[in-house]
């Protein structure tokens, strides 16, 4: 990262009163959770950013899906993306995962991890968690087992029929479950449970690997207002633990959790701010909230 995208982005997290202040980096790297968290050790976070990137462009077919965008996330922040279709959030979040190649342009994690010499399994490994549109849960599995296999997706065959949760293990299992208000529903099929119950279930799976990092691509879609103000709740949980950047067109939903909000459009950040500063901008006005 450049001094200069350094500077701005601590001036305006200073700004914001932002959250490095009074949220301190996930703990995660000390945990003995089992799944994917082998030789990862911490992320450096010095310079006040978990996630940052510079000047990334990608092209399908001669379209630039991204230009020169560049973004920083500062660790334990919530960060809301918003913007119109096609402006390129889902691709970002490619980029971050390793699921697309940038044609140039910089992605870090933290100051010292170049994400782009990684594949996506390492990324996840380094505890990068993404949640797509879509829950996809083992529905003929009950919540427990989910959760469960959520730490044995990196052991073989043998290995995970042997494999029994220690008592470290046990712990997170609960305290996830709690945090993901299906306690009560341990037991219960996965396939029977309702849509916002699977989203918060994918997200437990996703919160058992202990991520440092959260991507969240549209999780309220489809949702009921119940469901949707329980996320809502959900995520300023998880916020100052981990680290998260949540997709939405979800404007109240939105207005709920979010601290700056970042506008993408044609694949570059059109303004950032908080969403009334956004929502006054005259260009966001012109692409994305309409007259
Ligand atoms: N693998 C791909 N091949 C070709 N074009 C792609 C590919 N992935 C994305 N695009 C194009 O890149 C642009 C950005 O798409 P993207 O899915 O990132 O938008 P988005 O901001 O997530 O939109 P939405 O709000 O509708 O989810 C679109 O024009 C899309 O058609
Ligand atoms: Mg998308």
């Amino acid at each position: 990262m450049t001094p200069d995208l350094m500077e701005a982005g601590a001036e305006r997290i200073a700004r914001h009163g932002g959250p490095v202040d009074h949220a301190p980096q996930t703990e995660s790297g000390g945990r003995a959770a089992g799944y994917g968290r082998h030789a990862t050790g911490e992320v450096d976070v010095t310079h006040g950013r978990i996630l940052y990137l510079e000047d990334v462009s990608v092209s399908f077919d001669g379209f630039k899906a991204i230009n020169k965008l560049s973004l920083d996330i500062a660790p334990g922040e919530l960060r809301c993306i918003i913007g119109p279709n096609g402006a390129g959030k889902t691709t970002m979040m490619d980029i971050i995962t390793g699921k697309t190649r940038p044609d140039e342009g910089t992605v870090f994690f933290g100051s010292t991890i170049d994400l782009l010499r990684h594949k996506e399994a390492e990324i996840a490994q380094l505890g990068i968690g993404r949640k797509f549109q879509k829950p996809t849960v083992f529905e003929h599995l009950t919540v427990f087992e989910n959760l469960e296999l959520a730490l044995k997706t990196d052991k073989g065959v043998k290995a995970s029929m042997l494999f029994r949760l220690d008592s470290a293990q046990s712990d997170r299992l609960a305290e996830v479950l709690h945090t993901i208000h299906l306690e009560d529903s341990v037991q219960r099929l996965a396939g029977n449970l309702s849509h916002g119950q699977k989203q918060w279930l994918e997200i437990g799976m996703l919160l058992m690997q202990d991520p440092k990092l959260l991507l969240l691509d549209e999780p309220v879609a489809g949702m009921t207002d119940e469901e949707t103000a329980r996320t809502a709740e959900l995520f300023l949980t998880l916020k100052g633990k981990h680290s998260l950047m949540v997709v939405e067109h979800d404007m109240s939903f939105i207005r709920t959790i979010s601290e700056i909000v970042t506008v993408l459009c044609d694949g570059s950040v059109l303004a950032q701010g908080t969403l009334d500063e956004v929502q006054a901008d005259e260009r966001v006005i012109e692409v994305y909230l309409g007259r």
